[in-house]
């Protein structure tokens, strides 16, 4: 019988340290109840068949053999290259179906592509008894992305295989788990796509023209995350609401917020809010903003008056997991 494997993997929200992570300081980031679901089926026949309705792929097919080669749908990339990697170092007898399904729009940033790769590689260890530790799938997760990508820290690839909150340093160099479980996290979505790579790649001519100062900001950076985690720990929200202004700042000057970002940040912080960001790259995506009990209820009606709409958001969830297994 032909083993099906069900998995799933949360999405992600960078709290504080964004862009300042992928030249080697630490971030905060906290894995998202809202999940990505893979389901995989081992095949005697050798083709890899890929349905994913959500990115409007369906019915993909390609033999094991052309993994990588050619032209790969956008849609079809994340999944098709994390089994190429899989099978390299854990060869793989047959073929393999996957069908995926995400509880969240690709368009909030909230990671679908990590966290269908994570998914992809886990659901590969269970079903053909490699039974990787969550390192190693971080380590071949990440990979994917990079060979895709070409570019990124991995801490949406860390989020979604490890859960919870972490203190993360570039290509896992540290993953701290934080223990938080009461950040009171309003999170406001943008309305506006932005794109990762470009953003970063903008960065970067940044600090090629300015390299002083671009490193001034990512030490700067590095340093409130410091901080930020000694007040997540003590649960110091004033405290961590001020780091994350004191972040946003640093953000405005690499240039990565937008007019919209910054009305729904402002509404957010005249509402009554300890602090407000963005997060993840700017140029769109969602804010996040941290706000005491009896403020919560204005600075959700803030954000939305600027334009922003909330979005329902668990923080702390918990990381890979198998759904369900019928080996
Ligand atoms: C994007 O969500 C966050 C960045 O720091 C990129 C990365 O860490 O890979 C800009």
């Amino acid at each position: 019988m032909s083993k099906q494997i069900t998995v799933s993997a949360p999405g992600k929200l960078m709290l504080l340290g964004e862009h300042a992570v992928v030249y080697g300081r630490p971030c905060i980031v906290t894995a998202v109840g809202q999940r990505m679901r893979a389901t995989i089926e081992l095949a005697d026949e050798p083709v890899f068949q890929l349905n994913t309705p959500d990115v409007q792929v369906v019915d993909y097919k390609k033999p094991m053999s052309e993994l990588g080669i050619g032209d790969i749908p956008k849609g079809a990339k994340f999944v098709e290259i994390a089994i190429k990697n899989f099978s390299e170092k854990y060869p793989i007898q047959g073929g393999v179906k996957v069908t995926t399904s995400s509880e969240f729009s690709s368009q909030f940033g909230f990671g679908s592509s990590s966290a269908s790769t994570v998914c992809i590689i886990k659901a590969l260890s269970e079903a053909t008894g490699a039974t990787l530790d969550n390192k190693a799938i971080f380590n071949l997760s990440y990979k994917t992305v990079l060979d895709i990508q070409g570019k990124g820290s991995g801490f949406d690839v860390a989020a979604a295989a490890f859960g919870g909150t972490l203190y993360f340093i570039k290509g896992g160099q540290t993953i701290e788990p934080l223990q938080t479980d009461s950040l009171p996290l309003i999170v406001g979505y943008s309305g506006i796509k932005a794109d990762t790579v470009t953003i970063v790649n903008q960065v970067l001519e940044k600090a090629k023209e300015h390299p002083e100062v671009i490193e001034g900001i990512y030490d700067n950076t590095g340093k409130l995350v410091e901080q930020a985690k000694q007040a997540v720990l003590s649960k110091d929200w004033q405290k961590f609401g001020e780091l994350m202004n004191e972040n946003q700042k640093l953000l405005e000057k690499l240039e990565v917020s937008i007019n919209k970002l910054d009305n729904m940040i402002l509404a957010a912080r005249k509402a009554g809010a300890y602090g407000a960001k963005l997060s993840g790259a700017g140029g769109g995506d969602c804010i996040i903003t941290l706000a005491p009990e009896n403020r919560i209820q204005a600075v959700k009606d803030g954000i939305t008056a600027a334009g922003g709409q909330i979005i329902d958001v668990k923080i702390n969830a918990e990381g890979v997991k198998i759904e369900h297994d019928t080996k």
